[in-house]
């Protein structure tokens, strides 16, 4: 008999008949996420789920799993899933890193231009029937070429990044736990600053830290006070990152010029003040959403889910600890 493999949501066709072929696959069709129940439900027998980064996988979803030997998440991000309980359920866990670092960094782009220069006000505005004629003051926004880029988390989202921002002239501040390899502070003219001393010098600060108890609420009152009047905050890396209270209230008062947020700390719950705002950008969550890496990302966790299939170490396993 071919071993149980539960799929939380419809991913791309190619990866998914590959999988077919080697398991017997239980996709939930529909297009919702499936329950904390429903997945309880459907875990016993499973010896591998494929998890998409909304999907609650706590402990006590992981403990109904007695078959369960892998959880392949659809996402590099990880915070969905109790790490330690699979750990301890000696369950291992793989993310799907890489694929999607250069279309996430694209997007954070996306919210940088975006939100300096108004685009997506200005397509409300014609579209609205508003647009009467040239002016010169119409709809002015801030320069991005030649301004202070602040990246808070140098990993290889936050890289990528600031790679991008050399084609547009500009100063490349970054702040981390640790300092990143004198070769790629070289390339990039990148300086390493403490985080106040980053958030009072920078223009847009950019965020790509993981979301774990000691990020949580990075950017609160007290960091929103320290940035620029005319500064604005990107977030493409987890919501609880930002205290979104504090955001509005520094929007509201003009503490900062303006955000682009593709995250939100109880997604899909967008904070009402910021849908009235038209200083903020607002995405759905959609940092990775391509065609080309929505599919790689598909094949990633079922090569993942594979290889634990075969006996192997996972390639992209989070939790090695397991095997010794
Ligand atoms: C998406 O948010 C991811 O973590 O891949
Ligand atoms: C993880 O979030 C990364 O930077 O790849």
């Amino acid at each position: 008999m071919k071993p149980r493999v539960l799929v939380t949501r419809k991913i791309s066709e190619n990866p998914l008949n590959l999988l077919r072929e080697r398991a017997e696959v239980h996709i939930h069709e529909e297009d919702r996420p499936m329950t904390a129940q429903e997945i309880m439900a459907a875990l016993p027998q499973k010896v591998a789920l494929l998890s998409m980064g909304g999907d609650p996988i706590s402990a006590k979803i992981l403990e109904t799993g007695k078959d369960l030997k892998l959880v392949a998440n659809y996402a590099v991000g990880f915070d969905n899933i109790d790490l330690a309980a699979a750990t301890r359920l000696k369950i291992a866990v793989t993310n799907t890193p890489d694929v999607l670092t250069d279309t996430t960094a694209d997007l954070t782009w996306a919210l940088i231009l975006g939100v300096a220069r108004r685009v997506a006000e200005g397509d409300r505005f014609v579209r609205a029937g508003k647009w009467v004629g040239w002016k010169p003051g119409l709809l002015l926004g801030s320069d991005v070429h030649g301004k202070i880029l602040g990246v808070i988390g140098m990993g290889r989202i936050g890289l990528a990044v600031a790679q991008r921002a050399l084609g547009f002239n500009m100063k490349i501040f970054y702040a981390d736990i640790q300092r990143t390899e004198q070769s790629i502070e070289e390339r990039l003219q990148a300086r390493f600053l403490p985080l106040p001393d980053l958030l009072r010098e920078s223009d847009f600060i950019t965020l790509h830290v993981p979301w774990i108890p000691e990020t949580t609420h990075l950017i609160g009152p007290e960091e929103l006070r320290q940035m620029k009047k005319s500064a604005f905050l990107i977030n493409t890396s987890r919501g609880p990152v930002v205290d979104e209270r504090a955001l509005v209230e520094a929007l509201k008062s003009r503490v900062i010029a303006g955000a682009g947020l593709d995250v939100f700390e109880q997604e899909p719950r967008v904070a009402p003040e910021l849908l009235q705002m038209d200083n903020v950008l607002l995405l759905p969550h959609i940092g990775s959403a391509t065609f080309e890496t929505r599919e790689k990302m598909a094949w990633v966790a079922v090569n993942n889910i594979l290889a634990g299939l075969q006996g192997e170490i996972p390639p992209n396993i989070l939790n090695p600890e397991i095997y010794k």
